[in-house]
């Protein structure tokens, strides 16, 4: 008789219903060493088409962990083509069943704002002030990403940053680490919902880390030097409120921070990120940034980087194959200890289990279809298009566009743009799904004529200009002069343009100057010559919808600028939580500052105007004293004296008065977006408690000091400190590791 022999009971690791942290020590402990290192490497699988048996029998081998789904280094700017999830299948099975353990890749990609629904730029959406709408739209990002095979994606970007020149400002959400910290925990819950392993959900990626934002004269990839004072301050709680949130992995940057390549910084990532912390998630460099460590002159050669990057905490190298070649050698050499190989793949298993990478590690290839640019993806990207507009001027209420208009010209190079909306991390978006601003407007005002002409400045542009009541100019910057490795020297509109706008601005008619640039540039002609100026930033798929909505009154404009825009470039840095040293404190008479331009920005972080105008009245502080323990709360009571509904932006700022080490003039702690009909009110209140007012002291850790706080709210960053608060208790007794 044919005897079958019992099927092999199956490995606990394959097993669902046990923990993960469980399934993880029983993965681990049947891996080789050769099976180990593979999860360490990221391979991008260039050329598959040709190169596909090698990188099958690659899967089959277990030779990588994960695979980037990038066609380049830059493939925000550069065309992508489309994701097919057939194909991502295919490579996964050979890696779940065709491999010894069947441990499946890990497929990451940049879904860094959009997918083929494209949501405004994340330095753009930072002006909504509204983390739980950016929760919403990119958990519909993620949604379209993960049906496409996706299930890691790099962003957030949390780098904080004080020079706009850079052109990943664009990827930021400004100077402000609390904004920051605030955005950053809204895309990580966006992206990874409260089970990253459930259907439509991706990981999360906290990057750079940490303080690429710092790049010396706004050029990419430049050194860093961040005191150790603003590293802790303002730098690194954007990281450490992504960790608390549950975030899988961080991303590494390019850059050295004061001498330390931060890919090879063991004090950062394996001593303040993972044993300070106590995070768990994993560590992937920058895409060849263990390369650059033989660049940046720390390493030798490929084996030293390889040793540095690991030794560092780096779990995963993206692209270079350094550890794939080295690293066995270096741990037979006793160069690096097994631990370490150890707790990087646990690292990464874990990831895996969380994404839910072993039970589902399939995509349906049908699913796209029916959830790419869903309406209501559409509409909540319209809708958060349409908070994160910034209205920077409005002479003689110039906005909304009066009913009564008969002829309004739609000119400039953003006039009928739709790539330029999308931003420089556009893979999936399709510049044919935009709505240009002049679609918007006709759809939304049939009664107005809306009338264009060649965006080159030409005679026929100002005579259609002449010919309207009013001209809306369509200016800015597009993703081809900003994002990665795209900086600028001079912060300004692109050559052209200011001559544009003064000469429309000379025909003395009413002219609206609307910018489109991704950051927030000062033109010098819009101040000059135009009665009201509209921040549009990147604005994604519903651009032109969105504007029109604020253009013509259907909503009012209710962003708050994320970033202080300067005066002119030699301002630069130039940021509203700027420490205030005594010889330029306001009790200093004498202080001179510059020559030759005002000290003051062109706009302060925190303003935006509205259709409508606001009281903020009755201010009260439940006590004026608080144990280390205790918490106070702030109110006020917030009126809409308008014509019309409108959100408003409440914003509480402290300072604390005296301390251990120079603290900001002011730093941003809480915020409220509040909507109100004409004449409605609200009690708007903030609860503060010791946590918000700890900082890295003279002690390098964070601390609690007692004494005296001065409190702020208001609607921007110049709110005047109006109330103290007195913080009981000692210093020792309160510190915070
Ligand atoms: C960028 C990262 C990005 C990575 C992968 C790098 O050049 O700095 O932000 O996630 O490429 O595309």
């Amino acid at each position: 008789m044919n005897q079958n022999p019992p099927p092999a009971p199956r490995p606990a690791y394959q097993n669902p219903a046990l923990p993960a942290e469980e399934r993880v020590a029983d993965l681990l402990a049947r891996m080789t060493q050769a099976e180990k290192i593979g999860q360490l490497g990221q391979v991008a699988m260039f050329s598959f088409a040709e190169r596909r048996e090698e990188y099958l029998a690659g899967a089959r081998a277990g030779q990588w962990g994960s695979r980037i789904l990038a066609e380049s280094a830059w493939a925000g700017n550069n065309p992508e083509p489309a994701l097919d999830p057939a194909q991502l299948n295919e490579v996964q099975r050979a890696a779940v069943e065709e491999s010894r353990l069947g441990i499946p890749l890990l497929y990451g990609r940049d879904v860094i704002y959009g997918h083929r629904t494209v949501l405004p730029i994340p330095h753009t959406y930072a002006a909504s002030f509204n983390p739980d709408l950016v929760e919403q739209a990119l958990g519909d990002v993620a949604a379209e990403a993960a049906a496409d095979g996706v299930r890691w994606t790099f962003s957030p970007m949390v780098d904080l940053v004080r020079d706009p020149r850079w052109g990943r400002v664009i990827e930021s959400c400004g100077e402000d680490p609390f904004l920051t910290s605030q955005m950053a925990v809204a895309a990580v819950r966006g992206f990874q919902g409260d089970d990253p392993a459930a259907p439509g959900r991706l990981l999360a990626c906290a990057k750079h880390f940490a303080g690429y934002g710092g790049a010396e004269g706004g050029r990419d990839y430049d050194t860093t030097g961040w005191s150790e004072n603003t590293l802790h301050n303002m730098i690194l709680p954007p990281f450490a409120a992504a960790a608390r949130a549950g975030v899988a992995s961080m991303m590494a940057g390019f850059h050295d921070l004061g001498g330390t390549p931060s890919s090879a910084s063991q004090d950062l990532i394996r001593g303040w990120l993972k044993d300070g912390l106590g995070w768990n998630g994993f560590v992937v460099s920058d895409w060849g940034s263990i390369y650059d460590l033989i660049g940046h002159g720390v390493a030798q050669d490929e084996r030293e980087a390889a040793r540095l990057g690991l030794a560092a905490g780096l779990d995963l190298e993206m692209t270079a194959g350094f550890y794939e070649r080295n690293i066995g050698a270096l741990l037979d050499a006793g160069t690096l200890p097994e631990a370490w190989l150890d707790d990087a793949v646990r690292r990464l298993l874990r990831a895996k289990f969380r994404a839910g990478l072993f039970d589902r590690p399939y995509t349906d290839p049908a699913l796209a279809r029916t959830l790419h640019c869903h309406p209501d993806h559409l509409a909540r990207a319209r809708e958060l298009a349409s908070q994160s507009v910034v209205l920077l001027k409005n002479q003689g209420g110039l906005l909304p566009l009066a009913p009564t208009l008969k002829k309004v010209a739609v000119l400039g190079p953003y006039a009928e743009a739709r790539r330029e909306h999308l931003g420089s991390w556009c893979l999936n978006g399709r510049p044919e799904e935009v709505t240009t601003v002049l679609d918007g407007l006709r759809a939304a005002a049939p009664g107005i004529a809306f009338t264009t002409a060649n965006a080159a400045f030409s005679d026929a542009l100002i005579d259609t200009a002449r010919q309207a009541e009013l001209t809306l100019l369509c200016v800015g910057e597009s993703h081809l002069r900003n994002g990665e490795n795209k900086s600028i020297a001079e912060l300004a509109l692109p050559p052209g343009q200011e001559e544009l706008i003064a000469a429309c601005g000379r025909l003395g008619l009413p002219l609206v100057v609307i910018d489109f640039s991704g950051r927030y540039l000062p033109s010098p002609a819009a101040e000059a010559h135009a009665q009201a100026i509209v921040h549009a930033g990147s604005l994604g798929t519903e651009a032109g919808a969105a504007l029109a909505r604020v253009l013509l009154g259907e909503v009012s404009p209710s962003g708050k600028l994320p970033m202080t825009i300067p005066r002119c470039t030699g301002q630069i840095p130039i940021y509203y939580n700027r420490k205030l040293p005594a010889k330029i404190a306001p009790t200093c008479a004498t202080y001179r500052g510059y020559e030759d331009e005002r000290l003051t920005p062109l706009y302060r972080f925190g303003f935006g105007l509205s259709y409508s105008t606001f009281r903020l009245a009755n201010l009260g502080l439940s006590s004026g004293t608080m144990p280390p323990d205790g918490t106070v709360q702030f109110s006020a009571t917030l009126t809409n004296t308008g014509p019309r509904r409108a959100a408003e932006v409440v914003q509480l700022y402290i300072r604390d008065s005296v301390a251990s080490t120079t603290r900001p003039e002011r730093e941003l702690k809480g915020f409220q977006r509040i909507e109100l009909g004409p004449g409605e009110s609200a009690r708007v209140s903030f609860s503060i408690a010791a946590d918000q007012l700890r900082f890295y002291t003279a002690n390098r850790r964070w601390e609690l000091e007692p004494g005296e706080f001065r409190l702020a709210l208001g609607t921007d960053s110049a709110a005047p400190f109006t109330h103290t608060l007195t913080v009981t208790g000692t210093p020792e007794h309160n510190a915070k590791t």
